[in-house]
C-alpha cells in the first residue's frame, strides 16, 4: 500500500460540501420519514398543487409489494427498470414524462431504489430545472443550476449512489460512461432504513454491497489522497468486512451496517477518486452490457499485481459467503471487443493516473490492458 500523500483536492471545506445535508437513520420506519420530507417539501401548498415524482426500482416494486412508499395521492410513481443501466437517453425519456404529466415543476422527486434508480431520479431532477439533455452535463460542474428537491432512498447497498456528487450515465454516441459531477447532484435528505434491502438476491446484495469496497481500496490505495475521504473509506470498509466476513451477511444487523457502509463509501469517493478496477468495470458495462456491481468483482480477477493484499481478501469473502463471481470468458474476447474495452478503460484518466501514476499510459499500454481483459 503507497503511503505518499499527495492532495489534488486540498481543502476539507471542499469535502464537506460534497456531503449530503441531511442523513435520516431510521430502521422500520422510512416510508413515514419519506412521506414527511416530501410533505415538508409541499409546504405552503394544497395537496393538490404539489405532486413529487417516486421513481421506483422495478425489482424492488415486483419483489416488496405492497411496501408503503409514502406517496400521497397527487404523487406520479414511475417504475424504473434496471436490466440496463440509465443512459443519457433513458434520462432524457424519463425528464419527458415528468413534463407531460404537468406544466408545473414537482416538489420533489424520489429516488426510491438502488444506484440505476438513484442516479435517473438524480438526472432527472437535475434536468427539469436545468433544461437541455442529459449529454451537456456530462463531466465535472457543468450544470448551472440546483435541480428538484430530492431525496434518494437505497433499497440495496453498495453503489454509494445515495451519497455521491454525480449521477452516472452511459452515452451510446460517445462511448462514455460519465457522471453529471456536481454538487447538484448531491441528494438533499437520504432515507436510510434496512427493511428495504430485505427482498434483494444474495448474489445481487454481494456484487453490490462490494461495489463500497472498491471505491474504498481504489480510494486508499491511489496517489490523490486527503485524511477527510481516508478517515470515511477506513471506516466504510471495516463495516463492509465485517458484514462478508460473518455468518449471515443479510441478517438486520448486516444489512444497517452495509447501507452506513455504502453511504460512508459514497461520500468518501466525493471527495477523492477510484483506481484501475472501476474503468475496467467501466469498459465491461460499456461493451458487453455488464452490470456495474457485478462488472467490479469480474475486473477483480485481474488485480493481483495490483491490489494483491485485497485481492486475496475479496476471493476469500466470496468463498466464504458461497458467491459465485461469473466469468466473461476473457480468453475468447474477440479483437473488436478487446479494442473496444481498451478504449472504454484507456478514457477514464483521472482515476488511472490515480492508481497509476500520471505516465500511466507507459505502464498500461493496450498490451498490457488486452493481457488483464484476457484474465477476465
Ligand atoms: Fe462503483
Amino acid at each position: 500500500m503507497r503511503t505518499t500523500l499527495v492532495d489534488p483536492i486540498p481543502i476539507v471545506g471542499a469535502i464537506t460540501q460534497s456531503l449530503v445535508p441531511d442523513v435520516v437513520i431510521s430502521p422500520g420506519n422510512g416510508s413515514s420519514q419519506v412521506a414527511d420530507k416530501v410533505r415538508q417539501a409541499r409546504m405552503g401548498l394544497r395537496p393538490a398543487e404539489g405532486f413529487a415524482v417516486f421513481f421506483v426500482d422495478d425489482f424492488f416494486e415486483a419483489a416488496s409489494r405492497g411496501v408503503d412508499l409514502g406517496a400521497d395521492g397527487p404523487d406520479l410513481i414511475i417504475s424504473v427498470p434496471t436490466e440496463h443501466e440509465p443512459s443519457t437517453t433513458s434520462a432524457d425519456s424519463f425528464t419527458a414524462q415528468v413534463r407531460d404529466h404537468s406544466r408545473t415543476l414537482p416538489v420533489a422527486i424520489v429516488g426510491f431504489g438502488g444506484g440505476i434508480t438513484m442516479d435517473t431520479a438524480k438526472a432527472v431532477s437535475n434536468l427539469l430545472t436545468n433544461g437541455g439533455t442529459a449529454d451537456r452535463y456530462q463531466g465535472w460542474d457543468l450544470l448551472p443550476m440546483p435541480g428538484v428537491h430530492k431525496i434518494g432512498v437505497p433499497t440495496i447497498s453498495g453503489t454509494g449512489a445515495e451519497s455521491s456528487r454525480t449521477c452516472v450515465l452511459s452515452n451510446a454516441r460517445t462511448g462514455a460512461k460519465l457522471g453529471m459531477n456536481s454538487k447538484f447532484s448531491l441528494f438533499n435528505s437520504i432515507v436510510l432504513d434496512p427493511t428495504f434491502s430485505e427482498s434483494v438476491p444474495r448474489d445481487q446484495y454481494f456484487y453490490t454491497g462490494m461495489d463500497t469496497y472498491m471505491h474504498c481500496i481504489e480510494s486508499l490505495g491511489g496517489r490523490f489522497r486527503n485524511v477527510f475521504a481516508d478517515a470515511l473509506s477506513r471506516e466504510s470498509l471495516r463495516l463492509v468486512r465485517s458484514v462478508f466476513n460473518s455468518d449471515d451477511m443479510m441478517s438486520f444487523e448486516s444489512r444497517m451496517d452495509l447501507m452506513t457502509a455504502s453511504c460512508l463509501g459514497g461520500m468518501a469517493i466525493a471527495g477523492s477518486y477510484v483506481g484501475l478496477i472501476h474503468p475496467m468495470s467501466a469498459a465491461l458495462s460499456i461493451v458487453l452490457g455488464t452490470h456495474h456491481g457485478v462488472a467490479n468483482c469480474i475486473a477483480m480477477r485481474a488485480m493481483k499485481d495490483y491490489y494483491p493484499t485485497e485481492y486475496e481478501e475479496f476471493w476469500a469473502m466470496a468463498d466464504r459467503q458461497g458467491v459465485e463471481i461469473p466469468t466473461v470468458n476473457g480468453a475468447s474476447l474477440t479483437q473488436s471487443e478487446l479494442d473496444g474495452l481498451v478504449a472504454s478503460t484507456l478514457v477514464h484518466e483521472r482515476p488511472l493516473s490515480n492508481a497509476l501514476g500520471l505516465d500511466f499510459g507507459r505502464r498500461l499500454g493496450s498490451g498490457r490492458l488486452m493481457e488483464l481483459f484476457a484474465l477476465l
